[in-house]
């Protein structure tokens, strides 16, 4: 597939001619309409109004909402007999009050998630039976409080090793394969009309790929309701290439799923390699390698990455049958998870919009794929 980043010499110049205002009149849900929703992640600090600005930009631009952090078990279900629903109350109302596409991140997962979900009061690992039992209250309560008003949620996040493997995770040891199935039943008791995703990241991986497509089948071959698989896309300017991602959009629609992008972001910060890894906590802020837009994104690296998006936005356009929604995870560069990982505090510029919650050129290239000029 021909890309704008392999000519990227002419799209430097073609992207960074084109002025974008903050006032410009099109919006990334107005440009998509037909197409797909898109969406951001949103999080405690918008909804409770921390950054009006920045919130006041997803209610302009976006038509759906995903929760970044308010929904996981840690922030919702953080004790024992203790949930925290006062943020995702607001998230949901924010949601309502704009019309927008709900959904909720997530439900069953090995990450943020505390270690007395698996424990009993003694400590002890629970068993199977138990873990199960604490597996539905949990969901029949976090789903059943928003049952009719979150619209879909992501059911089961990352199960799945690049290689295919299912995850060891407390949740298998302790469980068995069939927890992921469980859930899936316990989410559709709990709100019949809710739509239930599979997500997950590196899905152009064919080893990955091919275990969630297994999922999705035994899934349906047993009757257990599953809407779509999310592709995670926290992608890089060279990597998932076009081909493999067309390859995983492809293959997951004929499974006759919806086919999601749920958790985009292109991030161009160099890797720490291992060598490096231990010095890095101590060095990176001194380390102009590691840190190297902290003044600010040159022009033309402005222009790569619009490049990148633009070419992603093509693909997804040309796919606009099969895929139902596109979500940014975040709203603008400064709130990013990318500015502290896989180092703390460096300077990310992952997103369409920058600090100052200006579009950037990638926001121009992403409108411009939505309406592809004659001449492209
Ligand atoms: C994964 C999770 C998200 C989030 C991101 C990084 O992709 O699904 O909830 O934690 O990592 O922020």
């Amino acid at each position: 597939m021909t890309t704008r980043i392999a000519s990227a010499g002419l799209m430097v110049l073609a992207v960074t001619a084109r002025a974008v205002t903050a006032d410009d009149a099109r919006t990334l849900k107005q440009a998509f309409a037909n197409r797909f929703l898109v969406g951001a992640a949103i999080g405690t600090h918008h909804v409770i109004g921390e950054e009006s600005a920045a919130i006041e930009l997803v209610g302009r631009q976006f038509d759906s909402i995903t929760s970044e952090n308010l929904l996981k078990w840690a922030e919702v279900h953080p004790e024992r007999e203790q949930y925290n629903f006062a943020p995702a109350d607001k998230y949901v109302a924010f949601g309502e009050k704009h019309g927008m596409f709900i959904v909720g991140h997530t439900l069953v997962w090995h990450n943020q998630t505390p270690s007395w979900v698996f424990e009993g009061d003694d400590r002890k690992p629970l068993t199977r039976e138990q873990l199960l039992r604490r597996m539905r209250e949990h969901i029949h309560t976090v789903v059943g409080r928003y049952k009719g008003r979150i619209h879909a949620w992501d059911v089961v996040n990352e199960a799945f090793e690049d290689d295919g493997r299912l995850r060891e995770t407390p949740w298998k040891r302790i469980i068995g394969d069939d927890y992921l199935e469980h859930a899936f039943r316990f989410a559709h008791e709990a709100d019949s009309d809710a739509e239930l995703y599979y997500n997950d990241y590196n899905e152009w991986h064919p080893g990955k790929r091919r275990a969630i497509s297994q999922l999705v089948k035994s899934l349906q071959a047993k009757d257990v309701r599953i809407d779509g698989v999310g592709m995670q896309g926290h992608w890089g300017m060279d990597y998932p290439s076009l081909e493999e991602l067309d390859a995983t959009i492809r293959q997951y629609r004929d499974l006759g799923v919806k086919v999601m992008v749920t958790e985009l972001d292109i991030n161009f910060l160099p890797r720490p390699d291992q060598e490096q890894d231990a010095d890095v906590a101590r060095n990176y802020a001194a380390s102009e390698k590691l840190n190297p837009y902290a003044e600010g994104l040159p022009e033309e690296v402005n222009a790569f990455l619009a490049c990148r998006y633009g070419d992603l936005f093509e693909l997804l356009v040309k796919h606009a049958d099969k895929i139902d929604r596109v979500t940014f995870w975040g709203v603008h560069d400064g709130h990013s998870w990318l500015n502290n990982w896989p180092i703390r505090g460096r300077t990310a510029h992952p997103l369409l919009f920058d600090r100052n919650l200006q579009p950037k050129p990638a926001f121009n290239a992403v409108l411009e794929a939505a309406h592809p000029s004659a001449d492209q």
